[in-house]
């Protein structure tokens, strides 16, 4: 069995914003990284969204362009699951729905039968256990919640079911800490985890105040990021995180918790019915320049 530090065969399924991400931090790690999507157009968006961070990093000075190339040329990218047969780590970083989670990580039990690989969720508000229980080894299951932008937030939490595997935890943990070079916390398998129990609250609490007129999107992000030293304001967060996703993780937490804190409001349906799904999308709370998308 591989250790943690010894994991350079990594898959990463789904490449959205987080997908993406993922792969990039374990690219400039120097694993070799395999994104595996639904469909050839999201395979080609997938692989934008990296060049885009990569050449972002490049323009700040970050990254020299030699690097980057290498970093590019070790991510493949592709849209058959089987693409994974010879993986170490599969991340998974689809939609934040637990139907759509269970059916992947039951294709890749039938792909990866060997318990020896690890099967990390990126969930930031399902039930790592329910999701574990749904596959034939529960004990390789982990959660690995990582932050927005990925490249920049130092924070994994790791999050272990009852039935997964102590050495899978420490693992995961080793793999994101040394490989990776982040800082993990471990956190039960709870509702929202640590952050996002205390993070969607608040970012409700300001969506609430924006469409009950208490303040303008732009003075409420003001308050924060001025009045408290938050690097950004909770409605620009909101957009960073997507408003789509924040509206599903809040969905999530509040059917696990039944705690209102965690009802999301009406408005972020009419929002992403809208397309107004945040930066991702070029509007949200505010409007967004096609670099920052
Ligand atoms: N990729 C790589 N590095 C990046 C980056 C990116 N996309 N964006 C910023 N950085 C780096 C910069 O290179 C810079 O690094 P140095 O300090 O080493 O020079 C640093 O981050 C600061 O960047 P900037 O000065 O350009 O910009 P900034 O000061 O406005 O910071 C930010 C940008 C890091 C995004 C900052 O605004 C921030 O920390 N925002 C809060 C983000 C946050 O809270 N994320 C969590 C979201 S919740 C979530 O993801 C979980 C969930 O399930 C909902």
């Amino acid at each position: 069995m591989s250790t943690g530090p010894d994991i350079r065969r990594v898959g990463v399924a789904g490449g959205g914003l987080m997908g993406a991400g993922i792969a990039e931090v374990c690219a400039r790690a120097g694993c070799d990284v395999r994104v595996v999507v639904t469909t050839d157009r999201s395979r080609d968006a997938s692989r934008a969204r990296l060049e885009r961070s990569l050449d972002a990093s490049v323009a700040r000075g970050k990254l020299g362009v030699d690097e980057r190339n290498a970093v590019l040329s070790r991510v493949s990218f592709g849209t058959e699951l089987n693409e994974f047969a010879d993986r170490q780590l599969v991340f998974e970083t689809v939609t934040e729905d637990e139907g759509t989670k269970v059916k992947l990580l039951r294709q890749l039990d039938g792909i990866l039968p060997d318990s020896d690989v690890v099967f990390a969720t990126n969930t930031s508000s399902l039930p790592v256990t329910r999701l574990a229980a749904a596959t034939a080894h529960p004990g390789r299951v982990v959660g690995t919640h990582f932050f927005n932008p990925v490249p920049a937030m130092p924070l994994v939490e790791v999050t272990g079911g009852p039935e997964t595997d102590a050495r899978t935890v420490e693992r995961t943990e080793a793999f994101v800490t040394r490989v990776l070079g982040k800082e993990a916390i471990r956190s039960a398998d709870r509702a929202g985890f640590v952050v996002n129990a205390l993070l969607v609250p608040y970012l409700l609490s300001a969506v609430r105040m924006a469409e009950s007129g208490h303040a303008s999107a732009e003075d409420i992000d003001k308050g924060m990021t001025l009045g408290c030293g938050h690097p950004m304001g909770p409605l620009r967060l909101a957009d960073l995180v997507g408003i789509d996703t924040l509206r599903a993780v809040a969905r999530g937490l509040y059917e696990e918790s039944g705690d209102p804190a965690y009802s999301p409001p009406e408005i972020l349906t009419r929002m992403v019915e809208a397309g107004r799904c945040g930066q991702k999308s070029g509007r949200g709370f505010h409007s967004y320049s096609q670099q920052h998308q």
